[in-house]
């Protein structure tokens, strides 16, 4: 069964349950199925004696980390990360940079994807962040999928949910729980990704 890989990192869970909100739009694709990943984190090193291992072999909970057979084994692929000054965080972007030999092999060209984030605030850098994600994605020869405003959520919402992607504003809280037109749109997403790897596919 083709599956679609849902690459994320979360450190509050607010990326981590849109995650799983997108998963299950996948799945509501006829021979679809969801592959739920996430990244290490990283540390900053202010001297060469403290490069080290940063993160355990395998996370204590959640989704397993990432390996370089998911990328080449998806139909599709969904990007998340919680917006960190206007961009991705750190973790996913040290991910990405990783990636030469799939760009030289060309492992991603032809495969649909999308991307979502979750922000504090409303105005807090979400599309600039969900912007900057589908940069890379367009050098590895992805076809980028947003969500069109024929989903009626997109044009109720009163929190995250945008064209350029599924989102999630936590607020002052942190709450990471997405309201129903947040988690409607990231369905919508999910479902869209999975769609078109299905049609690509053929
Ligand atoms: C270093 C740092 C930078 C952040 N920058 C922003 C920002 O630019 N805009 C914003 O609205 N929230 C910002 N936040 C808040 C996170 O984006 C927000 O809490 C998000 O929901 C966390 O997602 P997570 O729960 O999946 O980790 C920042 C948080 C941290 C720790």
């Amino acid at each position: 069964m083709p599956e679609i890989l849902v690459l994320y990192y979360s450190r509050g869970g607010s990326v981590a349950k849109l995650a799983r909100q997108i998963a299950r739009g996948i799945g509501e694709v006829d021979g679809m199925t969801a592959r739920l990943r996430t990244v290490p984190p990283v540390a900053a090193v202010t001297h060469p004696d403290e490069a080290r291992a940063s993160a355990p072999p395998v996370p204590e909970d959640g989704a397993p980390y990432v390996e370089r057979r998911d990328l080449a084994e998806c139909a599709g692929l969904l990007l998340g990360s919680p917006t960190r000054f206007g961009n991705m965080a750190a973790p996913l972007k040290h991910f990405i940079d990783g990636l030469g030999a799939e760009w030289a092999s060309g492992t991603l060209v032809g495969k649909p994807a999308g991307v979502f984030t979750s922000t504090a605030t409303m105005h807090g850098g979400q599309e600039s962040t969900l912007l900057s994600m589908l940069l890379p994605l367009l050098h590895h020869g992805c076809v980028v999928a947003g969500i069109p405003y024929t989903e009626p959520a997109l044009g109720r919402t009163r929190g995250g949910g945008t064209p350029y992607g599924a989102s999630h504003v936590a607020g002052s809280g942190d709450d990471p729980q997405p309201s129903d037109d947040e988690a409607q749109l990231a369905r919508a997403l999910g479902r869209r990704v999975a769609t078109l790897a299905g049609l690509l596919s053929r």
